[in-house]
């Protein structure tokens, strides 16, 4: 078999990673895919946004199954692209992903199907937004509908704040047609985790939990990122909570899309808000999660790639999916700067070393080669994993590692999964 993944981050590492251990394939091939794919899969440069493109690709190459790793080509319709070929894919159609692609979507479906979320309204007017915000009062979220490369909601302590993320998106575009309409909704306190689904639209699979790291600095301090970190299982996510969870937020969501006339296959992630309330959808996914799927994909035991087809051939009722008790730590590795202005090309070492340790893997998300070495390619660099039997010796092992890895101006977080290891103190 022939098996394409689209994207270049840590993410798809994690999947080539697991898909070349699975023994049906022939040949794996990433577009882009990074210089650490490339020692799994054949990497073919190219767009991820030239849908047609990608398909034509993926037909010349006689592609058995082309896996999408981000949200964009989904959301712009790949998974639409490639069936109207006669091409496989894992990823929902544009008319499913609009449960990432439009938040004033996801929350009117939430409204009308009861699931639990935060109380909101939504505007195309700022004028009205303002008005709204002047009768909440703060604390506030403002959140731009469309997709704002992860920097469209902003938590608004105080009211000056909101007026101006409403005046930025809304008047200003700051992220172009994304600021068309606004969503405005209560500030929710309480740990966060990502709790994901496989499902082919009738039969859904949970993934196991974890937990990722916005922020640049320890403590949370600083700007959002893409994910600095993260950690599965998660024991604030009691098996209990996780049941309440999938059964009364995930799966009234998949049932919902398919009400709508949007039947929803791939991967659906949930990002939710532990409040004192009960577990709530901040918003959702509609693909794996980076860093999260670089801990979520070692505890997987057994062949990702029949999980894959069967949830793309709607039979996903006849696999089992399995996964180990073990505990997986992702410590991301970047460059100094991020999510700022950061400087490329600066020459890794230690990745032999590491690469001989036992119970670490050491994802790529943005580097390259050059001159026979690793150099830097990206604001996320590297993502280092590592499992064992408790969380203390797993993050012990996952730092050992990270401290054998160097890169000027390295930048990481030191307080990855000590969430973890305070909820098992108190245990
Ligand atoms: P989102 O783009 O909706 O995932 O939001 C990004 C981040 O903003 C979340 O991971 C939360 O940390 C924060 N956030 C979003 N919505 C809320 C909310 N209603 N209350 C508190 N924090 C929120
Ligand atoms: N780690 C957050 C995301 O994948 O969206």
């Amino acid at each position: 078999m022939k098996v394409l993944i689209v994207g270049s981050g840590g993410r798809e590492h994690a999947l080539a990673w697991k898909l070349a251990q699975s023994p049906a394939i022939t040949q794996l091939y990433a577009l882009p895919g990074n210089a650490g794919i490339a020692q799994q899969a054949r990497c073919v440069p190219g767009d991820v946004e030239n849908l047609e493109g990608l398909a034509a690709f993926a037909q010349r190459e006689g592609i058995d199954l082309t896996v999408v790793g981000p949200e964009a080509p989904l959301i712009a319709g790949l998974a639409d692209v490639l069936a109207a070929r006669g091409l496989a894919v894992f990823g929902p159609t544009a008319e499913a992903a609009i449960i990432e692609g439009s938040k004033v979507f996801a929350k009117h479906l939430f409204r009308k199907y009861g699931i639990p979320t935060a109380q909101f309204e939504t505007f195309d007017d700022p004028a009205e937004a303002e008005a709204y915000l002047r009768r909440q009062g703060a604390p506030i979220v403002v959140k731009a509908d469309g997709l704002a490369a992860g920097k469209g909601s902003i938590v608004c302590r105080d009211l000056e704040t909101a007026f101006r993320a409403v005046d930025q998106i809304m008047r200003e575009r700051i992220f172009g047609d994304a600021g068309r309409q606004v969503v405005i909704e209560e500030c929710l306190t309480g740990q966060e985790a990502s709790i994901k689904v496989f499902t082919d639209g009738e039969t859904v699979v949970p993934l196991v939990p974890s937990q990722d790291h916005k922020p640049v600095y320890d403590n949370d301090e600083g700007p959002n990122t893409g994910g600095m970190g993260c950690y599965s299982p998660v024991p604030a996510v009691s098996e209990e909570l996780f049941t309440t969870i999938v059964e009364t937020i995930l799966k009234p969501t998949v049932w919902a899309l398919a009400e709508e006339g949007r039947p929803y296959r791939g991967v659906l992630y949930g990002g939710l808000i532990l409040t004192a309330e009960g577990p709530k959808v901040l918003e959702y996914n509609c693909r794996f999660g980076d860093p999260e799927t670089q801990v979520v994909l070692p505890r997987l035991e057994g062949d990702l790639l029949e999980i894959l087809q069967a949830t793309v051939e709607g039979r996903l009722n006849e696999v089992e999916v399995r996964w180990s008790e073990r505990k997986a730590v992702c410590v991301v590795m970047a460059s100094g700067g991020y999510p700022g202005p950061y400087e490329k090309g600066k020459v890794i070492t230690g990745l032999d070393q590491v690469a001989q340790l036992e119970d670490v893997v050491v994802f790529h998300a943005g580097t390259a080669r050059r001159e026979g070495e690793w150099v830097t390619n990206g604001g996320r660099v590297l993502g280092v994993t590592a499992m064992g039997d408790d969380f203390p010796s797993t993050i012990e092992r996952a730092y050992a590692a990270v401290r054998r890895i160097h890169f000027e101006g390295v930048h990481f977080r030191r307080d990855i999964a000590r969430r973890a290891l305070q909820a098992v103190v108190r245990e």
